[in-house]
């Protein structure tokens, strides 16, 4: 089995897997509770935030645990849009972002918020010249996604930091769901980074589990509210098993990242360099972008009969987005947003490597690609 579709979700690492099933037997207590029980719960807790913070660059009072990717999302807009309503209304964002951030624009839109969509080139790329046109004295937040998860294009997320110098106020969220460990991430005080969101599952945690970093004297309103944990800012009983072995992952993903990304990118560039050579093939990523994404189409063959010929050989990729393919439809996807017409945006299809995967199976993938295309090419004449 060759599993290539590592941006949809990975397979949990195994020591992080004994690590969620040690928690999950033996500190079973509430970190809340007063009593023994909770005491190593409640050290557990503060111990994987430090660890997680301080793999990232931050400070541990600026790491809160949520749900995943899109909880983070929902939070980082709606909770700066709550709490700084009464300063303006106005979002900028682009238009190749993930639902979780689209989605809540959508929403806050339908609630009265005033929302900019940035237009991106044909490589996916918003330009930081088009953000300083579209800030406004009631711009209150900039959300931009840092590694786009259909292609893979990687904003620049230093620049747009660099125009938001001038606009102190203004909230800058980065949505770094597919980032931890394929590209560079500047956090911490010198940034101009104010959230980033990450999302476990997608770094070999389990899943339901992720994080946000907000930065120091940053406000945003809670969207959960309730039993006060996570000083108040998310409630909820915490799950640790989850969030112990996430700070695990976390420290396993950002080990020997260098050689790992020089992997991924040699695979990804195998691929590539295989695909330039199919007459009938176009590819969408850009060079040069993310290591572990690779998005490409067979002109005439929609992405999901790929998918399913891909299937046959237990080799497993997907169209665009997974979380997204099967609901989303491809004029609101970040294809559509780089002028690909629809029909040629319907025969996409991701390959998503993690550094798991070897030569041996990408050399697998282009013997199979070969078949799968023959094939094609007989049935389209
Ligand atoms: C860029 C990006 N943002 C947000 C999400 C949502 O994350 P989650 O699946 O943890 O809710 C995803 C998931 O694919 C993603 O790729």
């Amino acid at each position: 089995m060759i599993y290539f579709d590592n941006s949809a979700t990975t397979k949990i690492e195994p020591t992080v897997l004994e690590t969620y099933l040690k928690v999950s037997e033996q500190f079973y207590g509430n970190p809340s509770s007063l009593h023994l029980l909770g005491d190593t719960p409640a050290k557990l807790l503060a111990q994987s935030r430090a660890q997680i913070a301080n793999e990232i660059g931050v400070q541990p009072n600026e790491i809160f645990f949520t749900s995943g990717g899109t909880e983070g999302d929902n939070w980082a807009i709606k909770g700066t849009a709550f709490e700084k309503m009464r300063y303006g209304k106005h979002i900028i964002t682009s238009t190749v972002e993930h639902p979780a951030v689209y989605e809540s624009m959508k929403q806050l839109e339908s609630f009265g918020w005033d929302v900019t969509f940035l237009p991106a080139d044909d490589k996916g790329l918003i330009s930081p010249k088009d953000l300083k046109e579209a800030i406004r004295e009631d711009t209150v937040l900039v959300s931009i996604i840092a590694v786009n998860n259909e292609v893979g294009t990687v904003q620049p997320i230093r620049e747009i930091g660099e125009v938001l110098r001038d606009y102190p106020s203004i909230h800058f969220h980065v949505d770094a769901v597919q980032a931890l460990g394929m590209v560079d991430l500047d956090l911490g005080p010198a940034s101009r980074v104010d959230m980033a969101v990450f999302s476990g599952h997608k770094f070999k945690a389990p899943r339901g589990i992720g994080f946000i970093y907000i930065k120091d004297g940053r406000q945003i309103a809670p969207l959960l509210t309730g039993g006060g944990q996570e000083r108040d800012m998310r409630s909820g009983t915490e799950n640790l098993p989850a969030i112990a072995s996430m700070s695990r992952a976390v420290r396993l993903t950002l080990d020997n990242e260098q050689e790992k990304r020089t992997h991924l990118r040699n695979m990804q560039t195998k691929i590539r360099t295989y695909l330039e050579t199919k007459e009938k093939v176009k590819i969408f990523t850009p060079e040069m972008h993310a290591p572990h994404i690779l998005c490409f189409g067979i002109e005439g063959i929609r992405g999901e009969v790929t998918v399913h010929a891909f299937e046959e050989y237990n080799i497993f990729i997907s169209t665009t987005s997974a979380c997204s393919s099967r609901a989303m439809d491809v004029d609101s996807s970040t294809l559509s947003a780089m002028g690909v017409p629809k029909h040629i945006a319907e025969t996409a299809n991701r390959v998503s490597l993690a550094a798991e995967n070897t030569e041996d199976e990408v050399d697998q993938f282009i013997k199979a690609f070969d078949e799968i295309y023959e094939k094609f090419q007989v049935i389209n004449g």
